[in-house]
């Protein structure tokens, strides 16, 4: 057996861990990253494609973020389609200057794994039988295999950032975590092809075929998903089916603006709501889809996962630097409040644009009504932005003001024209604006 000491075991080198390790390292704190994949597997994955500002920010900080803002495109808007007719929903009008920024999970784990390597770094890829011990002390330990040799890892914590089917969670006792868990009686099935997109937005579409969501990755890349059955499998659907079922589910425009190609993905995705409750055990903290899941309706999955990362990063450096434990008393309760709500977003608007076959036509009266109300409303439409760009990391908290933050956040949209303009005066994402 060899055995190795670091300051922070890391397990799961997705978004969450390389994020969480190239944060720490910046404060000078040692991590080593066990990942069960090989580094192109895990680059192979598509996934999420919208950052909120808050993520944006945070891979700033971390000092990735450069080719985000050369490539990554800002949205300052989506729009919804509803019965064949689309409606815009304009987030940066609604919310005070705030935007997303569109931009893969795939470019920016690159980036992350790159800068990790410059770092030089360590993370083990192909790690396997990972197993995490004495959490509950002050010493735990991660042992794992690797080109058949057993290693073991002496640690002062362990950051479980292995996601929904990690080691970390389920090495957890039972009776010590309480989970709530919704699964939807459908999947998304996505594809990704070197075609430009549909639109310049994202259309999230309502149709009485079932849902489907025009995405994007670049001007010449787009990301396709409809909603199937969960029994469907992905070798059902040719690339022509899936062209086909997307252009009967779009509206006369989006018929005539499709541009069909060969698939470069397609894979089905099952839709879950998922909480674990507490994030902390002993010496041992889940980050991001370990402690939970959201369907993707909202794009908030990997958005969740940055915060996460951007308070256990503070609860580390407040630990070692400024020898205070109040930040890791305090990372599960600070975590929780914001996922809660993004899983309400979340399960409200895939509840919104889906549809439900077991639950009859009066769900569908129920969504018009819905969305009509919406559209008609400031107050709605404002409700469903500010949840869009994700609402500020001290929302909710009172300053002593008598005010909340977004109230506030809402009245002051200096900082985000301010950071538009200094992008624009550096040229980088002048020309993404649309
Ligand atoms: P993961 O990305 O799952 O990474 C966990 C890593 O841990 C993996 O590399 C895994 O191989 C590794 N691992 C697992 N078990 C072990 C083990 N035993 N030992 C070692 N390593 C292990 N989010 C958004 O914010 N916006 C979007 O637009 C969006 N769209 C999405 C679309 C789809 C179709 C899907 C499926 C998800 C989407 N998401 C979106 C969600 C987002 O992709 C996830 O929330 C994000 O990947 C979470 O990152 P993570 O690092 O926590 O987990
Ligand atoms: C994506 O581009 O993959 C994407 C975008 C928005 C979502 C979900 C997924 O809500």
């Amino acid at each position: 057996m060899r055995t190795q000491r670091t300051q922070v075991a890391i397990v799961g080198a997705g978004p969450s861990g390389l994020l969480l390790g190239q944060l720490l390292h910046k404060a000078g704190i040692h991590t080593i990253i066990l990942e069960r994949q090989t580094g192109d597997y895990v680059l192979g994955r598509i996934r999420a494609g919208v950052l909120e500002q808050v993520s944006i920010d945070l891979l700033d900080e971390a000092g990735v973020g450069a080719r985000m803002h050369k490539e990554g495109l800002l949205h300052r808007g989506f729009e919804l389609m509803f019965e064949g007719r689309r409606h815009r929903v304009d987030l940066h009008g609604l919310t005070g200057g705030r935007c997303v920024m569109v931009y893969g999970q795939t470019e920016l784990t690159r980036d992350l794994m790159e800068a990790r390597t410059a770092a030089g770094l360590s993370t083990v890829y192909d790690a396997r039988d990972v197993g995490i011990y004495d959490f509950d002390t002050r010493q735990p330990r991660v042992r794992y295999v690797k080109d058949g040799i057993e290693h073991e890892l002496a640690c002062d914590f362990v950051a479980g950032c292995d996601g929904f089917h990690g080691v970390c969670r389920s090495s957890v006792p039972s009776g010590a975590m309480t989970e709530f868990e919704k699964v939807y009686p459908f999947g998304w099935l996505g594809l990704l092809s070197d075609t430009p997109p549909v639109c310049d937005e994202l259309i999230y579409i309502n149709s009485e075929r079932g849902f489907a969501l025009c995405s994007q990755r670049s001007r010449t890349r787009s990301r396709y998903y409809l909603q199937v059955p969960l029994t469907n499998k992905v070798e059902e659907w040719t690339d022509e089916a899936f062209w086909e079922e997307l252009s009967r589910r779009l509206d006369d425009e989006g018929r005539g603006k499709l541009v069909r190609g060969r698939s470069l993905e397609k894979s089905i995705a099952p839709l879950r709501s998922f909480v674990a409750e507490p994030l902390r055990f002993g010496r041992m903290f889940l980050a991001g889809d370990a402690g939970h899941i959201v369907p993707p309706t909202g794009a908030k999955g990997l958005n969740l996962a940055a915060t996460d990362v951007k308070y256990l990063s503070a609860a580390f450096v407040e630990y070692y630097v400024d020898k205070s434990e109040a930040g890791i008393d305090a990372y599960s309760t600070r975590c929780l409040r914001r996922i809660w709500r993004a899983e309400r977003f979340s399960w409200w608007f895939t509840a919104l644009m889906h549809r439900f076959s077991d639950d009859g036509p009066i769900v569908a009266k129920f969504q018009a009504a819905e969305l009509d109300y919406l559209l008609h409303s400031q107050a709605g439409l404002r409700s469903v932005a500010e949840n869009y760009v994700g609402l500020p990391l001290d929302f909710g908290e009172d300053h002593g003001l008598g005010r909340s933050a977004f109230t506030s956040d809402l009245h002051d949209n200096a900082k985000c024209l301010a950071g538009e303009r200094d992008h624009a005066a550096g040229g980088g994402i002048a020309g993404h604006f649309h």
